[in-house]
């Protein structure tokens, strides 16, 4: 039987509707969101994220401002610009796009940023909190797949999920918020032995490699959800994800199709965590 292709579009836009009804009721008690995105270069496709990320929070509502420097731009320039951006009122979130040029450090960079405003979930401190379940930040893709695998309705608990990648951004994050719903979780990576014997117990997949079409129905278990965080840029010009797509769907039981899933909760999911900064910086979070 062919898998269910997740309504990417509609869990989005349905979930951004929710985030812009809460904007205007902080607004209402005189606080606006706001998230300054810093871009440093001309990679065009991280242009393209920047807009999109920008546009996204104006449609929520939300004040934006985008800093573009150039690619010699001195890692010490950077860094007074968000020491300025940590002490902006207006400013409740801020996100330098990664990757930066080779002359600047990245880590230098993120430890700049307060760790209030961090609404990537990259400061050591906001780690560390994601690490122990303390309240904070979440990493905005692993955040964004768990809410795809709640409004699938799936069970996460008990449930043995399997995460392919180990970057700090995608992979580690992704097996501690699968873990905090109560999964099993295995991370397989590049010195894996046997990968496949480990993907097909897998109930519930997650792809976080960055190798186009990598991911083949051998590798899925009859019936496993598969999420797919890949975004490839094929020859073509094409997008693909890390999962053969087509080679999988009559495997799956879901499966998240790309472009269109993953990519617009991961923006979603940044609106989330610049809404609850400024929740938080005007006193009115109410946590659980
Ligand atoms: N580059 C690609 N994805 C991301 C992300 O989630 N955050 C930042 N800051 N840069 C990125």
């Amino acid at each position: 039987m062919s898998a269910q292709v997740i309504n990417g579009k509609e869990i989005v836009s349905e979930y951004r509707a929710q985030i812009k009804e809460q904007v205007a009721t902080l607004q209402s008690k005189g606080v606006q969101p706001g998230l300054a995105v810093v871009i440093v270069g001309d990679d065009p496709a991280s242009h393209v994220y920047v807009r999109n990320k920008a546009k996204a929070c104006e449609e929520a509502g939300m004040y934006s401002e985008v800093h573009k420097l150039p690619e010699n731009t001195p890692e010490q320039e950077l860094i007074e610009l968000i020491e300025k951006l940590n002490q902006s009122a207006k400013v409740h979130g801020i996100l330098v796009q990664s990757p930066l040029p080779k002359h600047i450090s990245e880590e230098r960079v993120v430890e700049a940023i307060a760790p209030g405003k961090d609404v990537d979930c990259f400061h050591p401190v906001n780690v560390g909190n994601l690490m122990i379940g303390k309240e904070g930040p979440l990493p905005c893709t692993p955040a964004g797949v768990i809410e795809i695998l709640k409004k699938i309705g799936a069970d996460i608990a008990g449930k043995h999920a399997v995460v392919i990648g180990r970057s700090n951004i995608v992979g580690k994050p992704m097996a501690m918020l699968l873990l905090r719903e109560h999964a099993t979780v295995t991370v397989c990576h590049s010195r894996t032995k046997n990968m496949e014997e480990i993907t097909r117990q897998a109930d519930i997949l997650v792809a976080a490699v960055g190798k186009a079409k990598m991911i083949k129905s051998h590798h899925v278990k009859p019936g496993a959800i598969v999420i797919d965080v890949g975004i490839n840029r094929l020859d073509t010009g094409k997008l693909a994800g890390d999962v053969d797509f087509d080679d999988v769907l009559d495997t799956a039981s879901y499966i998240t199709p790309v472009p269109g899933c993953v990519g617009p909760m991961t923006i979603t999911m940044l609106l989330r965590n610049t809404l609850e900064a400024a929740e938080r910086a005007a006193g009115v979070r109410v946590t659980v």
